[in-house]
């Protein structure tokens, strides 16, 4: 049989980058089938690194097991210092590798412009209303009456939407008036409702699916509408606005923000804004409007919808609904 046979060092090389890929894609790829949530669970930073720590400790001790071992690791890196691979190629690597590894360090290293952040409580709990702490999203879980109306609506092509969007889908429905007002929203639950919608055996699953999927549309509409200027396209907190903020808007990606609360403070706090935050929140003011005065319940709910899928997030669960 054919052996391929590579040299230790490049093995070894080799061994870690596997065992990084394996960390940072394998394990987040199988959590995701295994839990069946939309988006992967990533390792971890601080686990990433222990795991590489544990790799590169394990091809040590191996690599000085044996001399012969030792040796024929050490024989690429002895060859290239001696010159064998021709002396511009080590002249370039030996100048730049420390160039790189400094410019890491001055990376890390250089003061940067930000707050004091251990000063400032993100999320306080002082005046929180706990009577709202287990609300739960409705239009998450549509009832099976809401599921039904939709159904109607969608048989008679006639589903309405908010009023920020019934321009647009107007003139799309007039350029294509052949087909379904639906097939507007060209994700795979719509589509699977509309095809079950065309043979006329209409799953109340798919067809749960599809409505929230609607709702999911009009959320991330009213998302760009009123949160991105701060927010961000990438619900990253780098809208076009951001940068002029002495407290920047969230990073709705970051672990420590909107998944770790639940959804009932999400809404409360999206509703009273920077203004609503007591004591603990302060010196630092924030822009984040006080959108109870600007959006409905309604409106508020789909954002917030919007906004937990774009950042591939979940809300944490109240005690209650456990
Ligand atoms: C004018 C800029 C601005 C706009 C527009 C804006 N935000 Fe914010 N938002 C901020 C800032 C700044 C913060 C961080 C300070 C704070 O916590 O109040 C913030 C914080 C938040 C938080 C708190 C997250 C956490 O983990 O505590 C939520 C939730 C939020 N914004 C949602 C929204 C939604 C939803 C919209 C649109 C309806 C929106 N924001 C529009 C500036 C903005």
């Amino acid at each position: 049989m054919f052996k391929m046979k590579i040299n230790r060092f490049w093995s070894m090389i080799l061994t870690v980058f596997v065992v990084y890929l394996f960390v940072k894609i394998i394990i987040p790829a199988v959590s995701r089938e295994i839990t069946g949530l939309p988006f992967p669970l990533t390792v971890p930073g601080a686990l990433v690194f222990i795991y590489m720590l544990l790799a590169i400790i394990s091809i040590f001790l191996y690599v000085t097991f044996s001399d012969d071992i030792l040796e024929e690791f050490l024989d690429p890196i002895k060859k290239f210092l001696r010159g064998d691979y021709g002396s511009t190629f080590r002249t370039v690597v030996l100048c730049g590798l420390p160039l790189f590894i400094g410019w890491q360090v001055y990376e890390v290293l250089v003061p940067k412009n930000e707050l004091p952040s251990s000063l400032r409580i993100q999320h306080p709990s002082s005046n929180f209303p706990k009577s709202s702490e287990d609300l739960k999203n409705p239009f998450a879980d549509p009832t099976d009456a809401e599921v039904n109306a939709f159904i109607e609506q969608a048989k008679a092509n006639q589903v309405p939407f908010i009023p920020q969007l019934e321009a647009d889908i107007g003139f799309w429905a007039e350029e294509n008036s052949d087909s379904h007002m639906l097939s507007f929203i060209a994700t795979k639950p719509m589509k699977e409702f509309l095809n079950e919608m065309k043979a006329e055996q209409i799953n109340e699953e798919t067809a749960k699916n599809a409505l929230v999927e609607k709702n999911l549309f009009e959320g991330r509409a009213l998302y760009a509408m009123n949160c991105r200027p701060c927010h961000g396209d990438s619900v990253s907190g780098d809208g076009p606005m951001a940068d002029g903020f002495k407290l920047r808007p969230i990073n709705f990606t970051d672990n420590g923000t909107i998944e770790t609360i639940v959804e009932g403070y999400t809404f409360w706090r999206v509703a009273n804004g920077g203004r609503g935050l007591p004591v603990e929140a302060t010196p630092w003011d924030s822009a984040m409007p006080q959108w109870k005065l600007n959006l409905t319940e309604e409106q508020r709910w789909k954002i917030i919808l919007a906004e937990y899928d774009l950042a591939e997030k979940t809300p944490r669960i109240p005690e209650v609904h456990k």
